[in-house]
């Protein structure tokens, strides 16, 4: 049943679409049954499609609720779908979207490589794309591009972890293990490279020694160490796999992790390796905050996360369908940088922070970005 929601603000845009009706049809992983009356459009309503790739990361419950939250503010019907991480799902969702009409979609691709064809019939059907925080490759068929500066992210954790050992002081060597993360993810390559540009001339100069011979020559090789969808459970696997066979008989000191999901793995196989917080627990980064971590970090299993605000992200994209609809012009501050392979994404990015056990409070729960109950 369609929530209809009185009008929202924005009088100049509901005289223009004639009284906007908001209602939001958001399905549950996977779900693409059609003729649902939530995706019923009449004319006087515009409808945008938003895609996410997974409820299983956190990150993107968030992304999703905060996303429709405002578009429905705004007074746009919205149908918010999740794929489960299976592309062909994802695919088969957009397909549904450009069926039911929708005027702009907003998509945080799984694989951003594959949805060439899918997008080209957006194009026929004139439908302005954003990619949401993943960059889509490969394909002209892309308007904008919101996102945090990923590569922003990347150098913040090879800055702390710089930072924390002293290696600009000349201290080391240390034990050193990087990941990265899903190969299938352009992020991914950007956390990494901007990690490792800080990182790989300390192992150059043997401060940072990495046992497993896991550490990529160069940051374009990061696919080496990526590990697929993100999954806790992988990293995990691979963390014990390199303690098992490298560290029998010495500690790591240092452990680059791109985001919390891969933390949280790595976190697990340290602690059943017998590593002890205060004792000689290594540094861990991480990114996106996600509670689990949070707890962590106060628990002082993990050293950072790289704290991107969703509800920014949010708004960033709400604001680009908002100035589509309305044929205003979108507000871009990166028209340079992001080339898909195919053209340059004209792009707005927000800032990441990093957030510590001193952070916590202040940024985290002092912005109601998470609650004190959340990590207790
Ligand atoms: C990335 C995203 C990160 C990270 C990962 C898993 O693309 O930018 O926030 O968490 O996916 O969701």
């Amino acid at each position: 049943m369609a929530i209809v929601k009185p009008l929202a603000a924005l009088a100049g845009a509901a005289l223009l679409l004639g009284g906007l009706a908001a209602c939001a049809a958001e399905r549950d992983t996977g779900t693409t049954s059609g003729g649902s009356t939530e995706t019923d459009t009449q004319t006087s309503e515009v409808l945008i499609g938003v895609t996410m790739p997974t409820k299983s990361l956190e990150r993107w419950n968030n992304d999703g609720a905060q996303l429709v939250e405002l578009l429905e503010s705004m007074g746009y019907t919205t149908q918010l779908d999740y794929a489960d991480n299976k592309i062909e799902m994802q695919i088969s969702q957009i397909e549904n979207q450009i069926n039911a009409g929708a005027k702009v979609l907003v998509i945080a691709s799984i694989d951003g490589e594959s949805l060439g064809p899918t997008l080209e019939k957006a194009k026929a059907a004139n439908i302005p794309v954003i990619a949401y925080d993943r960059l889509i490759m490969q394909t002209a068929d892309v308007d904008y591009y919101a996102t945090f500066d990923n590569y922003l992210v990347g150098q913040l954790q090879g800055k702390f972890i710089e930072e924390k050992l002293d290696l600009a002081g000349g201290a080391g060597p240390f034990n050193l293990e990087p990941f990265a993360g899903s190969p299938d993810d352009n992020n991914a390559s950007l956390f990494f490279g901007g990690a490792w540009d800080v990182l790989q001339p300390y192992v150059e100069s043997g401060q940072l020694v990495v046992p497993s011979g896991k550490g990529p020559a160069t940051k374009a090789d990061w696919k080496s160490i990526g590990i697929q969808a993100w999954k806790s459970e992988t990293a995990q696997a691979e963390m014990e796999n390199r303690l098992n066979s490298f560290y029998t008989d010495k500690k790591v000191d240092v452990v680059l992790s791109p985001n919390d999901s891969l933390a949280m793995g790595i976190a697990q196989a340290l602690e059943a390796n017998g590593y002890q917080v205060g004792v000689d627990w290594p540094i861990l980064t991480g990114q996106d905050a996600d509670k689990a971590n949070v707890k962590n970090i106060v628990d002082g299993k993990q050293s950072m996360t790289v704290w991107k605000d969703t509800r920014k992200l949010a708004d960033d994209a709400a604001r680009m369908v908002d100035e589509i609809v309305k044929g205003s012009a979108v507000t871009t501050n990166d028209t340079t940088t992001y080339d898909n392979g195919v053209k340059v994404i004209p792009s707005f990015l927000d800032l990441p922070q990093v957030v510590t056990k001193d952070e916590v409070e202040s940024d985290l729960i002092g912005s109601g970005f998470i609650t004190a109950d959340d990590i207790k």
